[in-house]
């Protein structure tokens, strides 16, 4: 039989009709979101928070790759707020980012938001945040984002698969917390537990009957999809007499990475498969701090849930306790963290910028201090006022959000002279330094980048003060992390060991204490993004600079407009 021109390009096209129905289908997903006080009771007493739809850890939003989702936030609660979208690129589209007077104004008591939230690149597990004061504690959930319709996993397809949420829990009303340490200017309360999935566990008052349980068939995987929406605390996670499989973290597949332990600091997310195949018994996984600040307090508390397995004979004895590194163990901490690398596979190639063009920035991320104004008592360190600051510049909230004074030529409102380099260069990581040094300058600075130049920023952590570690995040992109290293960063040698080949895709990372990082991606998605370590306590100091990366030529390189609804400053 032969196939005329017409028969081969009439059965092409439906071909490829087919293919795209399976394949290019980006669905549209509604969401509403409702803000507002809820009673919760945890260690032993009841307080009201701030939740989405009345839900702690809030709800959790799926999609698949490619995918747009519209939350309608409506503000029920007594205090101002804004949402983010953390890890999720919103290419061209600023305007839904959600960092307070950075790219919008608040949400009022008794407003409404309507945020379109556009899916790209991102795969994997990311999650959502109120971004505005202290309002995150508990107003966060969870963005599972699937691969695209039609296609898969790089690795087998786990039987099911299970959101953990790492959380930290106060006893106080968090808001009073923030004001108090704002006001007096020394360190925050440490909190008083950390959570999984909302419940502190076993090892607190009043708190075993809630503990979280997972349970599993032996012989099943399961894919944890573990977000740390700690405020201050990087933790270690790990489960008893099991590995966990690293296959991915903040959006993107990573090579697989088995530990018996994890790193996670507050920002990043992690998928890891665990496999159900010892024997059938009950275990804890638990988290605690990684801290590595001297003299920095920390909640020294641990968090467990409870892994069973079906056929378990209960009671019969103890759960096993899993191993976890000691609270200031930097080396397990970072022998974890350097594992992690980019899948760089076929289908899930990587590019690496390997110009770097016209930027060049090496940032101090440091912990500072201001005199005490006069007839006042300063609870910082001998006397001070706490701050943190990026290049020397502690930076100031406006009061008319950077995005739309930027959109709309309002003057006054930022300046445009963040440093390219540290104004002074000292011996970042020495032991002892100068008390001057610690005193940064005030100010609203941002960095203008060109549309598409190759960015490589040196993240340098200095030991003013307390040095301790930073994880630092991004809005807008994901950038890879070509060099780690500790102690000062050398601009010749430092270079030469790069990891061009596969570095991690991420859009947190932890700058090591009295160390640096080297990332770089590429300025390609214009707008008004936001840079900041995610500890919270030290954003409050200042620690952040918002990044305005300019139009390029053409509609498909320029910031689409506004919605009509933006929250009025
Ligand atoms: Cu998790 Cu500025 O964000
Ligand atoms: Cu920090």
């Amino acid at each position: 039989m032969q196939f005329s021109r017409k028969n081969f390009i009439l059965i092409l096209l439906g071909f490829l009709l087919v293919d795209c129905f399976v394949h290019c289908q980006a669905r549209t997903h509604h969401h509403r979101f409702i803000v507002k006080e809820t009673s919760y009771t945890r260690l032993c007493s009841s307080k009201k928070i701030l939740t989405v739809n009345g839900k702690f850890p809030g709800p959790t939003l799926y999609a698949h790759k490619g995918d747009k989702l519209i939350v309608e936030v409506r503000n029920r609660g007594k205090y101002n707020i804004t949402i983010h979208w953390h890890g999720v690129k919103q290419p061209r589209y600023p305007w839904s980012d959600g960092p307070v007077y950075v790219t919008q104004c608040p949400i009022k008591p008794g407003g409404k938001f309507k945020q379109k939230i556009f899916l790209s690149t991102e795969e994997g597990t990311l999650w959502w945040h109120a971004h505005s004061d202290w309002s995150r504690a508990t107003v966060h959930g969870a963005i599972i984002i699937f691969p695209k319709h039609g296609t898969g996993y790089p690795f087998p397809k786990p039987d099911e698969e299970v959101p953990i949420i790492l959380g930290e829990w106060w006893k106080r009303d968090v808001m009073s917390v923030l004001e108090e340490f704002v006001r007096t200017g020394g360190a925050p309360n440490d909190s008083d537990a950390f959570t999984i999935n909302g419940q502190p566990g076993d090892l607190y008052p009043c708190s075993k009957p809630g503990t979280f349980k997972l349970n599993v068939e032996h012989g099943k995987t399961y894919l944890l999809r573990i977000v740390n929406a700690a405020m201050n605390t990087i933790l270690f996670f790990s489960i008893a007499k099991h590995r966990l499989t690293v296959v991915g973290a903040d959006g993107s597949y990573t090579k697989p990475l088995p530990s018996k332990f994890i790193t996670i600091s507050p920002g990043q997310t992690m998928d890891a498969l665990l496999h159900a195949n010892r024997s059938r018994s009950r275990y804890y996984m638990a988290a605690r701090a990684y801290s590595s600040g001297l003299n920095v307090s920390f909640d020294n508390t641990t968090t467990t849930a409870i892994l069973q397995y079906s056929g378990n004979r209960r009671n019969a004895s103890p759960p096993h306790f899993p191993y976890l590194p000691y609270y200031n163990d930097t080396l397990a901490a970072f022998s974890f963290i350097r594992g992690l690398r980019h899948l760089a596979s076929k289908s899930h190639p990587i590019t690496i910028p390997l110009n770097v063009t016209d930027k060049f920035i090496v940032s101090t991320v440091s912990v500072n201090t201001f005199p005490c104004p006069e007839n006042f008592s300063c609870e910082g360190p001998n006397g001070t006022r706490l701050a943190a600051s990026m290049n020397n510049i502690s930076f100031v909230n406006p009061s008319i959000d950077i995005l739309q004074a930027y959109y709309k030529h309002i003057k006054g409102v930022f300046g445009k002279r963040f440093p390219s380099k540290p104004p002074l260069v000292f011996n970042f990581t020495a032991e002892y330094l100068p008390l001057e040094l610690e005193i940064p300058r005030r100010g609203t600075e941002v960095k203008v980048l060109k549309y598409n130049s190759t960015v490589e920023m040196v993240l340098q952590g200095t030991n003013l003060v307390a040095g301790i570690d930073h994880p630092m995040h991004l809005h807008g992109y994901s950038f890879l992390v070509v060099g780690w290293g500790f102690r000062n960063y050398d601009p010749k040698k430092d270079p030469l060991k790069y990891n061009l080949v596969d570095p991690p895709l991420l859009n947190t990372v932890v700058v090591p204490k009295n160390g640096w990082v080297a990332i770089r991606f590429k300025a390609k998605n214009p707008g008004v993004w936001l840079m900041h370590c995610h500890l919270e306590r030290h954003l409050t100091w200042g620690m952040e600079v918002v990044f305005i990366v300019k139009n390029g030529e053409g509609e498909a390189a320029m910031m689409l407009p506004p919605p009509p609804d933006m929250p009025p400053c």
